[in-house]
């Protein structure tokens, strides 16, 4: 059976990392349609918008995606299209395993946490306006429903995969009532699962734990700006970036994509690792079914780690994006 699959290349590095990943894939056996939209910061040049709808049609008709970062303005611009396309899906959650891997050089060994995001609403939302020139106002906007949806999703997922503990992380000491319904809505769907184990911690204090010993933590469960910072945390702890896969997934639709951004300081150099894309490309092949092919892959990763080369320079090599797909590659079986 071919997978219809809708490929979204995106800007910066988005291209090499996407273009190393569909070589991997398209070697594993399975099969696949891809729908190849353009979006990103080169689209909106072209186009003036860097999300055009499109990339939502082909998505929703496919129901899944591969994706590559797009750059969003700092301080003025465009809105980011990343949060678009998260909202205009229903991705309600961001699904973010964190596991240290075999002779990768990094702070920790034997990590093995997933962060859930919330992904839809929150601060991360940029919804904000001037009030008076010199003052402007951010909207955090919490909904119970978006609350109860993450929750269960978090203990849904804890529960098919066995792992043993959900601690959800606030700031409702001091922002009571939004990141208190946030709280109030993880209690309320922990009552439905006992056999998981439960705790609660507030966001800043998570931070230096997470440093001090990450090995405490199992499944963390948070709102979406949260998430966005401890998600690059966490990477900083199994090796960087250019490790760490994501998926963004809703009731129709997932997108499948890594941590990183489009890293402007290293595109159109090669130089990018497509690890995190590809690592992301895996559990893009758990979603559609294709467990086989996603062990091998899973496999032919740590072979070649273990094998010490070859690298990209985020990881200390010389390689280029394309050397660590091939090497990959060789290593299917
Ligand atoms: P970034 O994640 O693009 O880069 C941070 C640092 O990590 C840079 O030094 C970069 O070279 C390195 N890095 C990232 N991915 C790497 C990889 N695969 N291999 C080797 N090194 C890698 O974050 P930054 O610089 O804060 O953001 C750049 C742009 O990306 C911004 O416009 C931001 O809005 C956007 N962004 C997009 C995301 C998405 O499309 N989902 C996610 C995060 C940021």
């Amino acid at each position: 059976m071919s997978h219809k699959v809708t490929l979204v290349p995106g800007d910066g590095i988005g291209p090499e990392v996407v273009r190393a990943t569909v070589a991997v894939l398209e070697a594993t056996g399975a099969k696949f349609e891809w729908q190849e939209v353009e979006a990103g910061a080169d689209f909106m040049l072209k186009h003036g918008t860097p999300l055009p709808d499109h990339v939502l049609n082909s998505a929703r008709s496919t129901g899944v995606a591969l994706k590559g970062p797009m750059t969003t303005p700092i301080g003025g611009g465009y809105t980011s299209p990343n949060v678009a396309l998260r909202k205009g899906l229903e991705l309600y959650a961001c699904l973010r395993p964190v596991r240290s891997l075999p002779a990768v050089e990094s702070r920790y060994s034997d990590v093995d946490l997933v962060v859930i995001r919330e992904n839809t609403e929150g601060l991360y939302s940029g919804i904000e306006h001037l009030v008076h020139p010199g003052v402007v106002e951010s909207l955090k906007v919490v909904t119970d429903h978006a609350s109860l949806r993450v929750s269960r999703f978090a203990f849904e997922y804890a529960k098919a995969r066995g792992r043993r503990k959900i601690t959800a992380i606030h700031k409702a000491n001091i922002m009571k009532m939004s990141d208190g319904l946030f709280l109030e809505c993880s209690r309320q769907v922990a009552r439905d699962y006992p056999e998981i184990e439960y705790d609660e911690m507030i966001v800043d204090a998570t931070c230096m734990k997470l440093v001090m010993d990450p090995h405490q933590f199992d499944v963390l469960l948070m709102e979406n700006l949260y998430g966005d910072i401890l998600s690059d945390l966490c990477a900083g702890l199994v090796g960087g970036l250019g490790l760490v896969p994501g998926a963004n997934i809703g009731d129709d639709c997932a997108v499948f994509e890594a941590v990183h951004g489009s890293a402007p300081d290293i595109a159109g150099k090669g130089l990018a690792n497509p690890l995190a894309l590809i690592r992301s490309s895996c559990l893009m092949l758990d979603h559609i079914g294709e467990t086989e092919a996603s062990e091998k892959v899973d496999r032919a990763i740590i072979q070649m780690l273990r094998a010490g080369e070859p690298r990209t320079p985020d990881m200390g090599g010389t390689a280029r994006t394309m050397d660590i797909a091939d090497a990959i590659i060789q290593r299917l079986g």
